[in-house]
């Protein structure tokens, strides 16, 4: 029996908002009923499509992916798109008290779902999460990507923890050393990040410049492309940093929300807490 939370235990036996929208405006759909878990999630937007005003999940899976469904509806009721497309699989687990780490993947196939949905209501293309990149583990169709982006999130250090998580390398175990050729990687980019945070330096302008545009290569534009849009660098002019939008950015109506909340945010965290994000002047 699994040492279960409260909360979990409350979510599994009188799971919120459970059932499918009709007319919803996003649709995610993640998982295989092959792999053991399958979650359909759909929300429906307010009238200026801003805001998630219902959601609604259908799941086939354990205790703790049913938990991990409900409270996801419940967490993103009453929040904008870039408010949801920031929920971390482990703002889920949090508002679980917790899941136990083998049962972690349960939380990422939430986010998962929501990604999917969001970007299902974006791009109007399908509702199934289709595979990006490099697939890493073939026994569950993990690509190098999601094994990146659980460690990095998580702080993971070791295959077995990937496995809970995203359960890559939890079959024929081939995947194994490329998962931890993942791991050692991750590992090296938060060493220097905490190496950089340890000693904060003025940087050159020529250094602002480079970091500028490698943080946008890394964090940024991957975030942006999920859902068919991209940003380029233009200038960049003292502390201003003047962006301009491609593909579906380029028409979204929020696009000015992702500038700040998303381009803004992730160049004051990884280069200069002072830096202004401006769009470029038609
Ligand atoms: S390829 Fe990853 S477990 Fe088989």
């Amino acid at each position: 029996m699994w040492d279960y939370t409260d909360k979990v235990l409350d979510h599994f036996r009188n799971p919120r908002n459970v059932g499918v929208i009709k007319d919803a405006d996003g649709t995610g759909q993640v998982g295989s009923l092959a792999c053991g878990d399958a979650l359909k999630l759909t929300f429906k937007l307010d009238a200026k499509k801003q805001r998630i005003v219902e959601a609604k999940f259908q799941t086939f899976g354990c205790a703790s992916a049913i938990a991990s469904s409900s409270v996801l509806t419940e967490l993103i009721k009453g929040m904008t798109l870039e408010e949801a497309a920031r929920v971390t699989n482990r703002d889920i687990a949090e508002r679980l008290g917790g899941l136990p780490e083998q049962k972690m993947h349960c939380s990422v196939m939430g986010r998962e779902a929501l990604e999917a949905a969001i970007a299902n209501f974006r791009s109007g293309k399908t509702d199934k999460k289709l595979l990006e990149g490099k697939v890493i583990c073939t026994c569950f169709g993990v690509t190098e990507e999601e094994i990146e982006r659980v460690t990095r999130e998580n702080t993971l250090t070791t295959v077995e923890q990937v496995t809970n998580y995203c359960k890559a390398g939890g079959g024929c175990g081939n995947c194994k050393k490329d998962i931890e050729i993942i791991i050692e990687r991750v590992r090296k980019e938060r060493e220097a990040a905490a190496l950089n945070q340890a000693k904060p330096k003025k940087l050159t302008t020529l250094q602002k410049i480079k970091l500028i545009q490698e943080t946008m290569d890394r964090e940024i534009r991957p975030m942006l492309q999920r859902d068919g849009g991209d940003v380029e660098l233009i200038d960049i002019v003292d502390n201003r940093v003047i962006i301009s939008f491609r593909g579906m950015c380029a028409q979204c109506q929020v696009a000015e929300v992702t500038m700040k909340d998303v381009v803004e945010a992730k160049l004051r965290e990884f280069v200069e807490a002072g830096l202004v994000v401006e769009e470029e002047k038609q």
